[in-house]
């Protein structure tokens, strides 16, 4: 299992010395999270936030947008070279030229998936994605409650991946801790995303190798 620590539970106020401590604990990605005030009732860290995130990480940044305007903020935070960027496809109208634009700056496109949303949504964007990203709670704000019937839905998703033959990614995230990581791994999970059960811990590193 890969860990991608979502960094909105961190001490903002030592930012850069926590990104430090997960890369250095051994997470595999940094997952950044953009909210705007308006797709989510919260709002986070825009590019000037970005850019100090992408200097102080070791890791590759897996960018997850809670936003309206896709594009726009696609074109803000391509400059920073992330792995992943990924949109939820609940406010999209054109994901599949979205995914080119993100592809063209050579980032890998993702799409996310809210708690509501059938994997059948994006059936025929699949073979142009290199991850899913299945939300696990409702976005908007870390140490949420776990779902549960993201299992199902990544069991489902795990199989039309397949069926098609396919090298796509699945990424869980929200409430993801050592007692759910278990039963992910079996429905398929590749990824999953953790921020309260990470940042909480008195050692990151042991929290990261816990989910692993
Ligand atoms: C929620 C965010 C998550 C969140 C996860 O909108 O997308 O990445 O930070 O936090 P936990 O692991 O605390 O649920
Ligand atoms: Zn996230």
């Amino acid at each position: 299992m890969k860990v991608a620590p979502s960094i909105l539970s961190a001490d903002f106020g030592k930012l850069d010395e926590e990104i430090k401590h997960i890369c250095d604990g051994g997470c595999d990605l940094v997952h950044v999270d953009v909210m705007d005030g308006h797709f989510v009732p919260n709002m986070t860290i825009g590019p000037v936030v970005v850019k100090a995130v992408a200097k102080a990480a070791t890791k590759p940044l897996d960018i997850h947008l809670m936003v309206e305007n896709n594009t726009f903020f696609v074109e803000l935070f391509a400059p920073f070279k992330p792995e992943y960027i990924s949109f939820h496809i609940e406010e999209e109208k054109h994901p599949h030229r979205l995914i080119q634009k993100i592809r063209s700056y050579g980032i890998k496109p993702a799409i996310v998936l809210n708690p509501h949303t059938p994997p059948s949504a994006i059936e025929y964007l699949l073979e142009d994605l290199d991850m899913v990203l299945l939300m696990s709670v409702n976005p908007g704000f870390g140490g949420q409650k776990f779902i549960d019937s993201v299992l199902e839905k990544a069991k489902v998703l795990r199989a039309m991946i397949e069926a098609k033959n396919l090298d796509v990614l699945i990424e869980v995230d929200g409430g993801v801790n050592d007692k759910n990581v278990k039963e992910l791994a079996i429905a398929g999970v590749d990824i999953v995303v953790a921020g309260n059960y990470v940042f909480s811990a008195s050692s990151y590193e042991n929290a990261i190798k816990s989910l692993k």
